[in-house]
């Protein structure tokens, strides 16, 4: 029994988790928590002012198992995870071996399983060692027990135009998703931060904004043409935005994400030269997070997704241009997306159950009921739950993450709320900010 949640920030409720489920609700005080009704062995929680979400839902998550255990496992990125209120996690096939056969995807669903602090649906790689040139076994990712519907090469861009479309009708198949790193090549050799007026002024070459514009471009109109999803990673420039709203105006099925990331820092960050902030996309410009924020508030942008992207700290901790690409995201996301679109009333919390638990659940095909609607708080709901406190702020330090890796942006910096609790199907898998 969950005493005074505020479902969606709504009215306080008592509620009653059983069988995986929401068994019962009430407002409270009609009868006390400890009164006659409830099954003998139930356990009460005060929590009294917290904020209860859907489990959260992440897209796009690095966990680098097999490969680089050093930097992250999927024991580790998960636990990560479960602190950040997340009760599914999307992991990128760009480990080591590239998780594009049957075998591999199988290897990291189950070591997920093993884990047990959430669900982990691994992504396929859409081409052979993510090599561009070949595509990979996409249909035996699909029918094996990992159950695979969202491909990506993340890391690469599919930037054959060929291959992209062949790719976009096999997985039309069994509904599944392409997930581009929309990034073409040939514009961004060499790129070490964002084109732009910073740099110029640190005379770092530039990644533009049309590198990643022209893919977007291209395969919403692919993906249109074949009728087939199209998901786009981490969108990062006010073109974008401006694309993706076209695609969708054309009834397109293409659906994007942007990173917390993406939402709060900007490129003039880079000035300091501190590999934290090197990032691929990279940081852009005020003008683009602007717009990020409206895109992610009218529902062009259709969910938040981490990019948790842990580096060891010999790829991190060294000069610029020869540090890793990547930010670590999972245990600070609710919190940057507290700051960057609530606080300043850009969602409420029914959006951002939407935009962090609802969308990427449907975009990355999770079976029902987990990617049922959540209107306030319905008996039969999973009880697949995130208890946020909105009311601490607190000082992100890198060497409390539960993360093996310590590349996070936020670090000295105050965030708002705090997880308390993570719930999955009814077990808790975090209790009072702690894994269980
Ligand atoms: O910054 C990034 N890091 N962007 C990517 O696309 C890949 C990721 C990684 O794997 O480190
Ligand atoms: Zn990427």
């Amino acid at each position: 029994m969950l005493r005074r949640v505020r479902p969606l920030g709504g009215d306080p409720v008592d509620v009653l988790l059983a069988d995986g489920v929401v068994a019962a609700w009430r407002p409270p005080g009609s009868t006390g928590p400890d009164s006659e009704g409830l099954p003998a062995g139930t356990a009460i929680l005060d929590t009294d002012g917290l904020i209860m979400l859907p489990g959260l839902v992440d897209l796009h998550t690095h966990l680098r198992e097999p490969g680089r255990e050093d930097a992250e496992t999927v024991e580790s990125g998960t636990r990560a995870a479960a602190l950040g209120g997340y009760t599914t996690v999307f992991a990128m096939a760009n480990t080591n071996p590239v998780a594009d056969t049957a075998g591999v995807v199988e290897q990291v669903w189950r070591l997920g399983l093993d884990a047990g602090h959430c669900d982990v649906r691994p992504v396929g790689a859409v081409t052979v060692g993510l090599a561009g040139e070949r595509l990979a076994e996409l249909g035996a990712m699909a029918t094996s027990a990992a159950e695979v519907r969202v491909f990506s090469d993340d890391g690469h861009c599919v930037s054959d135009a060929l291959l992209m479309r062949r790719a976009l009708e096999y997985v039309r198949a069994f509904d599944g998703v392409i997930a581009q790193h929309a990034e073409e090549p040939r514009l961004t050799a060499g790129a070490q931060m964002n084109e732009g007026v910073v740099a110029a002024r640190l005379g770092l070459p530039g990644w533009p904004a049309v590198a990643e514009e022209a893919i977007i471009a291209r395969d919403a109109l692919l993906a249109g043409h074949v009728g087939s999803r199209l998901h786009v990673c981490h969108v990062s420039t006010a073109g974008s935005v401006e694309l993706i709203r076209w695609a969708k105006a054309k009834g397109w099925q293409v659906t994007a994400e942007v990173t917390p990331h993406h939402l709060l820092l900007t490129d003039d960050l880079v000035s300091s030269y501190d590999p934290v902030f090197k990032v691929n996309p990279p940081l852009r410009t005020a003008e683009d997070v602007a717009a990020l924020r409206a895109g992610l508030a009218d529902g062009t942008i259709d969910c938040v997704a981490t990019d948790h992207a842990p580096h060891a700290l010999e790829d991190k901790e060294t000069e610029w241009a020869a540090a890793r690409p990547g930010m670590l995201g999972l245990e600070t996301a609710l919190s940057v997306v507290m700051e960057t679109m609530v606080i300043p009333g850009h969602l409420d919390w029914a959006g951002v159950a939407d935009r962090m638990a609802l969308a990427p659940a449907r975009i990355g095909g999770l079976p029902q009921p987990a990617a049922q609607r959540w209107s306030s708080i319905a008996v039969g709901a999973p009880a697949t739950v995130t208890l946020l406190d909105p009311s601490p702020w607190r000082v992100v330090e890198a060497d409390t993450l539960a993360s093996r890796s310590r590349n996070t942006p936020y670090a000295g910096r105050s965030l708002p709320g705090a997880i308390r609790a993570t719930f999955l199907r009814g077990r808790p898998t975090v209790l009072d900010g702690k894994v269980v």
